[in-house]
């Protein structure tokens, strides 16, 4: 009995820190522009759209097709061909390296 209650002051503390996390995960929201549907649409299934936003310090148009180009070959990302250059331009127009 003694140690249940030891777990329980241990592991309460632990949840109240862990929940403000996740609920974090659900404020990212893209900027407004042609396009966000796509990125919104495509982009946030294996990873958080976070991804976008704390790389947009980094990736100019060409390294952001390149970007990509890597989600769809590399890892499998079943983007639809039609959808790849309105992806790349929202990204570069609202999150491209100045
Ligand atoms: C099929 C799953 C999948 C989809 C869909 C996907 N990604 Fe990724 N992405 C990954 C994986 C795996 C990584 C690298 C591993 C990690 O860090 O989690 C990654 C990493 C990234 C990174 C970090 C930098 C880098 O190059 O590793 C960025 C930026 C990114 N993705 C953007 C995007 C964008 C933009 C889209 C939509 C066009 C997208 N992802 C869709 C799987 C995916």
């Amino acid at each position: 009995m003694r140690n249940l209650i030891v777990i329980a002051g241990f592991a309460l503390p632990l949840l109240t820190l862990a929940l403000p996390a996740l609920a974090g995960e659900e404020e990212i929201a893209l900027k407004d522009g042609t396009g966000k549907d796509l990125v919104e649409n495509n982009c946030g299934g294996c990873h958080s759209l976070d991804y976008i936003q704390m790389n947009s310090p980094f990736l100019d148009q060409k390294k952001w097709e390149g970007t990509v180009q890597k989600m769809i070959g590399k890892f499998g990302a079943p983007i639809a061909e039609g959808d790849v250059a309105g992806i790349i331009a929202y990204l570069t127009a609202n999150y491209g390296a100045q």
